[in-house]
C-alpha cells in the first residue's frame, strides 16, 4: 500500500490520483492523506514525477500499534540499511502529532548498539522536514525518511519513496515570458488538470489549449511526454510569447512545435482549428479566459455580473462550435468564481451553456473517496487571498444517440 500526501486543494489531489489509478482501491482518505492498494510501486513512481497534486509518496512497510511500536519498527528497518558511511535519517508523522526531533533522538539511541554503521538525525525541530531538506540531505538515496501514519484506527510505518521537486516547478515557471498582464496558471495545477484527462496512453496522445496565454499547459504537457501539443490564443502578443517559451523548451527537449501554436478566437473554434485535430485522442485542457482581473477592494456584484455576461458570450459560442464539429476528445477547463467580500459567486450561466450543447459533466471523485465535488460537479482551486478562483470541470460531448434528445 502507498500513502499519498495531498496538496492544499486536497479534493483536486484526490481527483488526480483517482484519474491516474482507476483500478486502485482507496483504503483511506482524509484532507491530508490517501492510502491506496492495488497499485504497484512501478506505476506509482512512473506517474508521481508529473503529479501536481501529490506532495510525497510513502511505501507502507508495517502495520504498527502506536508511536512506540513505530519507533521499534523504524529502528529495525534502519538497522538493516545497507551503507558503510553515516546514515542520515528523518522522522515524519501524519494523522497524529509527534515531536519528530525527540522521536528521532530516541530511535537514534536505540541504534547505538548497531556497530557497523552510525546514524545522523536530520530533523532539527518537532515538525516534518520539507522537500528542500529531503533533497539536500540525500534521503532519497538512502530511503531513510521514516513515516508514522495514523489512519483512523490503524497505524503504519513507511518510508518515503518520492518527494515533489519544488525547485523544478519553480525553474520551469521562471523560464516563461512574464509580465504580460494575464494571470498565470501554476504549473502544478496545469499538471493536475492534464492528469484529470486520464493516464497518458494510446487513448490520449495530444493536448490542445485554445486559451494558451503564456503556454503553461503546453509546456507542462510537453514535459509530461505528450508528443503533440497545440495552443491558440486570440492575442497575437500571447501567441508570440507562448511560442517563445515553448520554443526554448522545445529546443532543449528536441520537440517539434512548428505551426502548432497559432492565433485564433476560441469562440470561433469550428473554423479555426484543422479537422485533423478533432480526434478522440486529442483533449482540450485549458485554464480558459477568467475575465478582467479584480482585487478584493475593486470587486462588486455589478462587476461580477458584467464579467459573467461577457464570458457567457464567448463560451456559448465556443461550446456551440464544439458541438457543431462534434468534438470527440475530453475537455478539462476552468471557469472563474469570485470572492465577493467573503461570499463565493459562481459563473452559473456556464451550466446552462454546457447542458444546452450536450456536454456531460464527468465525475471527478470515485465512490470510495469520502469527499464529493461541488453541487455543480466541479472542483475548486483558489490561492489564499485571491479574489478570483478557478472552478474546474471535466466535460465530454454526449454520444450521438443521446445528443438527438438535445436542441
Ligand atoms: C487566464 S489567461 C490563460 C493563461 C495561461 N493558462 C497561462 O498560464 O499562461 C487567458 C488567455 O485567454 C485569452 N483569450 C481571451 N479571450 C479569448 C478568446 N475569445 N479566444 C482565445 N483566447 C482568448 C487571453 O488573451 C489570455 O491569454
Amino acid at each position: 500500500m502507498f500513502v499519498f500526501i495531498l496538496g492544499r486543494e486536497f479534493r483536486l489531489s484526490l481527483a488526480e490520483i483517482y484519474s491516474l489509478f482507476p483500478g486502485a482501491i482507496f483504503e483511506f482518505a482524509n484532507e491530508q492523506i490517501a492510502i491506496l492498494s492495488g497499485v504497484s510501486e512501478g506505476e506509482v513512481c512512473a506517474h508521481f514525477a508529473h503529479m501536481g497534486g501529490t506532495i510525497k509518496v510513502i511505501k507502507i512497510l508495517d502495520e504498527v500499534k502506536d508511536a512506540p511500536d513505530f519507533m521499534t519498527a523504524a529502528k529495525e528497518y534502519l538497522f538493516e540499511v545497507e551503507r558503510t558511511n553515516k546514515v542520515p535519517f528523518a522522522v515524519a508523522a501524519y494523522g497524529e502529532k509527534l515531536d519528530n526531533f525527540a522521536t528521532g533522538l530516541r530511535i537514534k539511541k536505540f541504534l547505538k548498539s548497531c556497530e557497523d554503521k552510525s546514524f545522523r538525525l536530520v530533523n532539527k525541530e518537532p515538525k516534518n522536514i520539507n522537500s528542500a531538506v529531503y533533497k539536500k540531505e540525500h534521503l532519497a538515496e538512502s530511503n531513510t525518511e521514516m513515516n508514522y501514519i495514523k489512519a483512523g484506527k490503524i497505524s503504519y510505518m513507511g518510508i518515503t519513496i518520492a518527494y515533489q521537486d519544488v525547485d523544478a516547478y519553480a525553474a520551469r515557471d521562471m523560464d516563461k515570458t512574464r509580465d504580460m498582464g494575464v494571470g498565470m496558471l501554476p504549473p502544478k495545477l496545469a499538471q493536475t488538470m492534464i492528469n484529470l484527462v486520464g493516464a497518458q496512453s494510446e487513448y490520449c496522445t495530444a493536448i490542445y489549449d485554445p486559451f494558451c496565454g503564456l503556454g503553461t499547459v503546453l509546456i507542462e504537457s510537453a514535459y509530461m511526454g505528450y508528443d503533440t501539443v497545440y495552443g491558440s490564443d486570440v492575442s497575437a502578443v500571447m501567441v508570440s510569447a507562448a511560442n517563445k517559451s515553448m520554443g526554448e523548451f522545445a529546443v532543449k527537449n528536441d520537440i517539434d512545435i512548428d505551426g502548432l501554436i497559432f492565433e485564433a478566437d476560441a469562440s470561433k473554434i469550428a473554423t479555426t482549428i484543422p479537422e485533423s485535430m478533432n480526434t478522440k485522442t486529442t483533449s482540450i485542457v485549458t485554464e480558459g479566459y477568467l475575465g478582467d482581473i479584480m482585487g478584493t477592494k475593486t470587486v462588486t456584484p455589478d462587476k461580477i455580473a458584467e464579467q459573467c455576461r461577457k464570458l457567457a458570450r464567448i463560451y456559448d459560442s465556443m461550446f456551440r462550435d464544439l458541438r457543431t464539429i462534434g468534438w470527440r476528445g475530453t475537455i478539462v477547463i476552468c471557469f472563474p468564481f469570485w470572492d465577493n467580500r467573503g461570499k463565493d459567486v459562481f459563473f452559473e450561466d456556464i451550466l446552462a451553456i454546457i447542458d444546452r450543447y450536450g456536454f456531460e459533466r464527468k465525475e471527478l471523485l470515485g465512490e470510495d473517496i469520502p469527499f464529493r465535488a461541488t453541487v455543480h460537479g466541479s472542483l475548486l482551486y483558489r490561492r489564499p487571498g485571491q479574489t478570483v478562483g478557478r472552478e474546474i470541470y471535466k466535460l465530454q460531448l454526449l454520444p450521438k444517440e443521446k445528443l438527438g434528445l438535445k436542441l
